[in-house]
C-alpha cells in the first residue's frame, strides 16, 4: 500500500494552473483588504471628513473679522461665559443693538436682530462647532488652565465667516490631553484669546485635572485621558 500523503493528494485534486490562480486572489484580497483599511484611516484622519473650513448658514451675515478683528472688540465682549462657565455664550439682540441700532444699520441685515427683541427669544445661530451629546467640553476648564481660543478655533479674528477650524475629533482632543504643554506654543492674547497677553500657556489648576492621578486594577490613569472625562 502506497504511503498517503496530502502533498499528494492535493496535487491530484488541483492542477498547477488552479494553484497559482488561488495564489493571485489570496493576495489580490489581501490587497484591497490593506487598501481599504488605509483609505478608511485616512478618511477619518482628513479634515474634509470633519467639515474643517466649511462655513454654516447663518441669519445674519456675522463676520469677526469686521468685530474682533478690525474692530478689536474682545471676544468675551460677546462670549461672556468663556472664562466662568462651561459654555462661551452667545451675544443677545441687545449687545449688537448697542451699536446697530442708529449708527451703522443695515436694515435688512438686521430683520432677525428686531425679531429677537421683539419675541424676547434669541437668534438662533447655527454652529460649526457643536460635539455630540455623549461628549461634554468645559470652556471655564479650558481658558483657566491657559489654553487659548485659537488652538481650538483658529484665528477666528481673521475669518469673514466662521469656520471649524480644527477636526474637533476625539483624537484631536487627546492630542492634546496625552501632554498638554508639548507642540508649537499656544499663542493666549485678550483679543484673540481671551486671557491676558503674556501669560504662561498652561497653568496647571491646583485642582485642576493634572493634578491628580487615578489607581484602578494597579495602573495609574490620568483623568486627562480617562473616558469619563469627556464622557458621561
Ligand atoms: C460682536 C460680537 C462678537 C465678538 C466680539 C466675537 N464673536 Fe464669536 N460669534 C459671534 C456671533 C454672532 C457668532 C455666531 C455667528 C457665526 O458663527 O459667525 C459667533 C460665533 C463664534 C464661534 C462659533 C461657535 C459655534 O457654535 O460654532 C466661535 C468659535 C467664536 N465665535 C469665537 C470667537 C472668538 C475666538 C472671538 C475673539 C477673537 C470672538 N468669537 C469674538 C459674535 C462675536
Ligand atoms: C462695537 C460696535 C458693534 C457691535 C457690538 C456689533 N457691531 Fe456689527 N458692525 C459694527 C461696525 C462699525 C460695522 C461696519 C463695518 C464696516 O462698514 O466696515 C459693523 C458691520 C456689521 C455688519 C455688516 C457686515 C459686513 O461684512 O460689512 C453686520 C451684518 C453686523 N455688523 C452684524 C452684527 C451683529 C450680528 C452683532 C452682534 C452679534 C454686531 N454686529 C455687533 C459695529 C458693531
Ligand atoms: C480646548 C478647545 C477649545 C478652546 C480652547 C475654546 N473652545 Fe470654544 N468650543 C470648543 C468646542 C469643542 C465647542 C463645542 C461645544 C459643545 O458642542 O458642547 C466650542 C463652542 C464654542 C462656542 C459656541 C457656543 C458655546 O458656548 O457652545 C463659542 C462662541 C466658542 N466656543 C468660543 C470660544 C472662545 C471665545 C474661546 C477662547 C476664550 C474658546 N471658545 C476656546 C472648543 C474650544
Ligand atoms: C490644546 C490643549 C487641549 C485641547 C485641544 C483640549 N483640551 Fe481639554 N483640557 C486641556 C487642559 C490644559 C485642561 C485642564 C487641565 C487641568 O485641569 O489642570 C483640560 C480639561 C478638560 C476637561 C475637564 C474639565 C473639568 O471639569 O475640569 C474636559 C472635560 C476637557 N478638557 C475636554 C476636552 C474635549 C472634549 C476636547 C476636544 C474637543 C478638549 N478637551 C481639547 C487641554 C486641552
Ligand atoms: C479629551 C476628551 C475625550 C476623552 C478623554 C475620550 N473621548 Fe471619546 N470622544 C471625544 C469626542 C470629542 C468625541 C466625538 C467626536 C465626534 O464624533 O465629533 C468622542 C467620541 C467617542 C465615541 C463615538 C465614536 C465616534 O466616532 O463618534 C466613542 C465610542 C468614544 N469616544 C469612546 C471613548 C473611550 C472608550 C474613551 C476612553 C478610553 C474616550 N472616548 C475618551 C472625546 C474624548
Amino acid at each position: 500500500m502506497p504511503v498517503w500523503s496530502v502533498r499528494e493528494t492535493m496535487a491530484q485534486l488541483f492542477s498547477k494552473r488552479a494553484d497559482s490562480r488561488l495564489r493571485l486572489a489570496i493576495g489580490f484580497a489581501c490587497a484591497v483588504l490593506l487598501l481599504s483599511c488605509a483609505t478608511g484611516f485616512a478618511l477619518v484622519r482628513a479634515g474634509q471628513t470633519w467639515a474643517v473650513g466649511h462655513p454654516a448658514e447663518q441669519p445674519i451675515p456675522f463676520s469677526h473679522a469686521v468685530h474682533a478683528g478690525g474692530l478689536g472688540l474682545d471676544c468675551r465682549f460677546c462670549h461672556a461665559g468663556v472664562e466662568r462657565t462651561a459654555d462661551a455664550g452667545m451675544p443677545s439682540a441687545e449687545t449688537c443693538l448697542g451699536c446697530h441700532d442708529r449708527v451703522w444699520n443695515v436694515a435688512a441685515q438686521f430683520t432677525p436682530l428686531r425679531a429677537a427683541l421683539a419675541g424676547g427669544t434669541a437668534v438662533q445661530w447655527a454652529s460649526v462647532s457643536r460635539l455630540p451629546n455623549h461628549v461634554r467640553f468645559d470652556h471655564a476648564a479650558h481658558t483657566t488652565a491657559g489654553v487659548g481660543c485659537v488652538s481650538c478655533h483658529g484665528a477666528v479674528q481673521e475669518m469673514p465667516r466662521t469656520v471649524r477650524a480644527e477636526t474637533l475629533s476625539m483624537g484631536f482632543c487627546l492630542d492634546c490631553h496625552r501632554d498638554p504643554t508639548s507642540g508649537q506654543p499656544r499663542a493666549v492674547e485678550t483679543t484673540t484669546g481671551g486671557l491676558p497677553a503674556g501669560e504662561a500657556a498652561f497653568t496647571p489648576r491646583p485642582h485642576g485635572l493634572r493634578a491628580l492621578r487615578y489607581r484602578h486594577f494597579g495602573v495609574e490613569v490620568s483623568p486627562m485621558t480617562r473616558c469619563s472625562t469627556c464622557h458621561r
